[in-house]
């Protein structure tokens, strides 16, 4: 299902009892985190809220919109985000056709849905041009950006879709970068070394030439997650969104950068970065729980900022988790899991606890089927995209229920021989981690808790696991009632 806009999505918030609106004026400096924080921390992640009076400014601000299981499926259009994940794994299925008819029957539809996603372009203004601010008019200030935490090094837009293009290739890229605030009309642009935009800066220096940069509020929450997605370089975030929302993205030009936004967005920041030029970036109270400290950055020149007539901005907080980004974590973790199969098919299922923060820890179990195999899986997800950044795997056999931490624990403590099921390597790591020895780089371990393969250097019997007989247990239940436990 496709939303008309941010706002047609908070209606739909409400009328699920998912929304509660906030007509207390409370002060974007530190106030609205401390709330949401507290907010982020209850049992299913609280309710969205919307702010309709942050101080200074006259823009109500919606933060927590992902934040929960229900609400992070409603974004992608779904009751369930797992009916989304099996629509991905039967698209990418790999049929033998019975026959030429039975290929033209079986394979028409899914290309027709295929076909259907790529983003249309429409002339004239979009809905996010209704007022357009050009020169003297531009001023950042007017939205109720966050300082969400004491030691930030300012306001940041926490929840912006950035938009870019690859110099070479004039491909687009929409990844979430966070944006802080240095004055009315300029910018720092905290992409990191790994990620997509980071790439298109370099190769903008290479060319000597400044990069257009768009960043982006709103618009149907499909996209949101999208620009967070762990796309390869390359794949079209406006492609996914419109595979996600059934329903093609429409994009506008901009209006002083030669990029197209989509039309249903609450406020669009156009600009230019000079690939050249670098400022200190942070501290921001980041998603790990720690604050990353500064460090020199891109800074982006605005040069418009066209919204809506009644904006709503769009944000998030993060920090020690579980936070509102946890859940944006956990559809990457489900909407991922068939292209993670497609590669790695002895993958059976994979947990990102939200208490890892995306890339320190990764759960997974797998069909073994031969020595080494946990290692093998785990290289193999060393090797894939953002996966790469993972600092702790642990694999498990396929009947493990890897989503209980409970079993997990019981599972891991028992049937690992440290020395024997370790796996140490060295490589590329997410600059967030403030514990590496240094930025970027640093070590990673694996651990093989599946069951022990004598090739494998166990030679003793592995034994079972306690389980009461079922004639037991169903002559148990049938008298429980009557124990009057
Ligand atoms: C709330 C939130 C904030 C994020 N902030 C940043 C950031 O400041 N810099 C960054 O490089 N990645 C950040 N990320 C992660 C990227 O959005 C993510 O790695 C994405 O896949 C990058 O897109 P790309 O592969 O197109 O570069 C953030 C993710 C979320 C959910």
């Amino acid at each position: 299902m496709a939303y008309r806009d941010f706002g047609d999505f908070l209606d739909q918030l409400e009328r699920k009892g998912e929304l509660k609106r906030i007509k207390t004026e409370v002060d974007p400096y530190l106030e609205i985190t401390e709330i949401a924080d507290r907010v982020m921390k209850m049992p299913d992640g609280g309710p969205a809220l919307l702010f309709e009076n942050p101080k200074g400014s006259n823009i109500p601000l919606a933060i927590n919109t992902f934040g929960s299981y229900k609400r992070m499926s409603l974004a992608l259009g779904v009751e369930d985000m797992e009916t989304l994940a099996c629509e991905i794994e039967d698209l990418l299925k790999p049929e033998v056709p019975r026959g030429l008819f039975n290929a033209a029957k079986e394979l028409l539809p899914k290309l027709a849905v295929l076909s259907k996603m790529p983003p249309k372009f429409q002339k004239g203004d979009g809905r996010c041009q209704e007022v357009v601010l050009l020169g003297d008019d531009i001023d950042l200030n007017k939205f109720p950006i966050l300082h969400c935490w004491p030691e930030d090094g300012g306001r940041y837009i926490t929840l912006p879709l950035v938009f870019t293009h690859d110099p070479n290739t004039g491909k687009r890229n929409v990844g979430m970068y966070r944006v802080q605030v240095y004055d009315k009309k300029t910018t720092g642009m905290h992409w990191q070394m790994h990620k997509v935009a980071a790439e298109h800066a370099r190769i903008s220096e290479e060319k000597r030439k400044k990069i257009d940069v768009c960043v982006v509020l709103g618009g149907d929450p499909a996209i949101t997650y999208a620009a967070t997605a762990p796309l390869p370089p390359g794949i079209d975030e406006m492609l996914f969104s419109g595979f996600i929302r059934k329903k093609p993205v429409t994009l506008v030009k901009a209006k002083t950068v030669d990029i197209e936004v989509p039309e249903d967005a609450e406020i669009v920041i156009e600009g230019q970065i000079d690939p050249f030029e670098r400022r200190m970036e942070g501290p921001f109270g980041d998603h790990t729980g720690y604050y990353s400290l500064a460090d020199m950055y891109p800074v982006f020149h605005v040069t418009a900022i066209t919204h809506r007539k009644n904006p709503i901005y769009p944000c998030t907080i993060v920090g020690r988790p579980p936070m509102e980004d946890g859940m944006l974590g956990k559809a990457t973790e489900r909407l991922f899991l068939p292209l993670l199969k497609l590669t790695v098919p002895e993958v059976a299922d994979m947990c990102l606890p939200v208490e890892g923060v995306f890339h320190n820890i990764a759960f997974v179990s797998i069909k073994k089927r031969y020595p080494g195999h946990a290692f093998k899986v785990m290289h193999a997800l060393w090797g894939l995209g953002q996966a790469m950044f993972t600092k702790m795997i642990f694999v498990f056999d396929e009947d493990v229920n890897i989503h209980d931490t409970k079993e997990v624990l019981w599972r891991l403590g028992n049937n690992i021989d440290p020395e024997r099921d370790m796996c140490l390597v060295r490589g590329p790591i997410d600059v967030l981690d403030h514990a590496s020895r240094g930025l970027g780089f640093g070590s990673k371990i694996g651990f093989d808790c599946t069951r022990k393969l004598p090739a494998e250097g166990f030679q003793r019997e592995w034994p079972p696991v306690i389980e009461m007989s079922d004639d037991v247990k169903k002559r148990v239940s049938a008298m429980w009632e009557g124990l009057g436990i």
